[in-house]
């Protein structure tokens, strides 16, 4: 494998060196070049935090996968490391798919992923063969590949993204299929050394005739519940409902091994912006439950794909969740966040008159922005805050209608790229929201944890201004808070 890997590293840097970072983030995870989708590999692994994403190092394009490298002491300054896998085997011939990592016995740090071949070698023309493969690691860094461990039984169109996890000294792998019917289903083996796998169980299958397949599942348990993550392929758009062409949702039940799941919820989407797909989790040693999930798209090019910047795909900031009384789940950023705030305005108790703009800020490609509306008070009829302003009337609005009692994020204006609006409902009383605002995308989260909202927004040239806005009444605002954000990487090397 060490040549493949040269190889990739060297195309990185070729893209690297004409990369264009006005989108690119700051303190997002992203490759320093290149494609990437779904994180992989969350782990914890000798004092780091090691994210690996799906990446292919040779163009802004998805294409032959890798596995993409960062690992962090603090989970907030990240170091770049070697591309980890890269296709070498028979059985990942086209392509090192998604997976997990976890420490296994013997100290070492074992990934599960899909090796996946197409039977034609080019297209999904004549099917695919997915299998789930072994890589094993001693330094968390430079990993030797020990096959394939479970093979996919004939016929099967898909059967990937292997999530691993111990339970009371029991290993667990879960992972996709798509059934010989064509249904979304959730395999589970177990395994008492981490490396023979036998099957046990179908954990899991989608009611929805339509969904054919569930990528990167993922299950954990929550308080007394155990949470089932999935992302169905197959899901109509109704309504506010799965509006992208990638959803991920989840389930919440009952769970105890050697038995089936309990399912005590109906499915949920998990984040209710537009690009915000195949979410991986973690145990952190101190016993929080982080979430990455992938902001991007499969089917919509994206501007910086368009435009040829040499790079396309971000993390989301990682966001810590919890299980509410009505077993909703909750997420937030983790606390470590706010040790990238530089300097910053606490701006006090605001009123903003009708139908007036309320400058903020002339140029902040980045921010952390807590803001609180006062509902019962505010008579205006959309209200809220514009970023990434770059001239009257563009930009990307976060605002709450009164009409649909909705929070909206609105990138009508913002500049090139998707269009269209994501929203949440909420209830009246005081609104608060945190958004956090990089080069190329905003993640607003609503209330403590309720909801949140991960959208790109690529603004146009110019200046990047913000400014609040009330339209047709007026917005009081008990409290707002605007912080400059840091970056991310050592040396604060992009
Ligand atoms: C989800 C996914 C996975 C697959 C990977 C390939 O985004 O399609 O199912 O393993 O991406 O890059």
């Amino acid at each position: 494998m060490k040549q493949q890997l040269l190889d990739a590293e060297r195309a990185a840097d070729i893209l690297r060196a004409t990369r264009n970072d006005r989108w690119y983030p700051t303190f997002h995870i992203a490759a320093r070049a290149g494609w990437i989708n779904d994180p992989n590999g969350l782990s914890y692994f000798d004092g780091r935090h090691h994210v690996f994403f799906q990446h292919n190092p040779r163009s802004e394009q998805w294409g032959p996968m890798h596995w993409g490298h960062v690992s962090s002491a603090d989970m907030l300054t990240w170091r770049r490391e070697p591309i980890a896998l890269a296709p070498s085997i028979a059985e990942d011939r086209d392509g090192v798919f998604s997976g997990s990592a976890i420490e296994g016995p013997d100290g070492t740090l074992l990934a599960y992923y899909t090796g996946h071949r197409w039977r034609n070698g080019v297209n999904e023309d004549e099917g695919n063969l997915q299998v789930q493969c072994m890589a094993e690691s001693r330094d968390g860094v430079h990993f030797e590949k020990l096959g394939m461990i479970v093979d996919c039984p004939e016929g099967l169109p898909h059967f990937r993204d292997p999530k691993v996890f111990v339970h009371e000294g029991t290993g667990y792998m879960i992972f996709g299929a798509s059934s010989a019917g064509g249904r979304g289903q959730v395999w589970m083996y177990t395994s008492t050394d981490m490396r023979e796998w036998t099957f046990d169980r179908i954990l899991f299958e989608d009611p929805d005739p339509d969904v054919f397949m569930l990528e990167c599942p993922d299950f954990f348990p929550l308080g007394d519940s155990w949470v089932l993550l999935y992302c169905p392929m197959g899901l109509r758009k109704r309504g506010y409902d799965h509006r992208n062409d990638h959803t991920s949702g989840y389930v919440v039940g009952e769970w105890a091994p050697g038995r089936e799941f309990n399912q005590r919820t109906d499915f949920a989407m998990t984040d209710f912006g537009a690009e915000f797909y195949a979410p991986q989790t973690y145990l952190t040693p101190d016993g929080r439950r982080v979430l990455y999930a992938w902001m991007g798209s499969f089917t919509i090019p994206a501007a910086p794909q368009i435009d040829g910047d040499g790079w396309f795909g971000q993390l989301t900031v990682p966001r810590e969740l919890w299980l509410d009384d009505r077993l909703r789940l909750r997420n937030r950023p983790i606390t470590e966040l706010d040790g990238l705030r530089r300097g910053g305005r606490d701006l006090g108790e605001l009123r903003v008159g009708t139908n007036q703009t309320l400058p903020l800020v002339d140029d902040a490609p980045t921010a952390d922005i807590t803001l609180r509306i006062d509902l019962e008070a505010s008579t205006a009829e959309r209200m809220g805050i514009i970023v990434h302003r770059t001239a009257p009337g563009r930009g990307t609005y976060i605002a709450y209608d009164a009409q649909s009692s909705r929070v909206i994020v609105d990138r009508r204006t913002t500049g090139p790229g998707n269009l269209g609006y994501r929203s949440y409902p909420v209830e009246g009383g005081e609104l608060t929201l945190r958004i956090l605002l990089d080069r190329g995308s905003v993640e607003v989260f609503i209330g403590d944890g309720e909801a949140s909202i991960s959208s790109y927004s690529f603004p146009a040239e110019g200046a990047r201004g913000i400014e609040l806005l009330a339209e047709s009444g007026e917005m009081h605002l008990p409290g707002l808070a605007i912080h400059q954000l840091g970056g991310i990487w050592e040396d604060d090397v992009l």
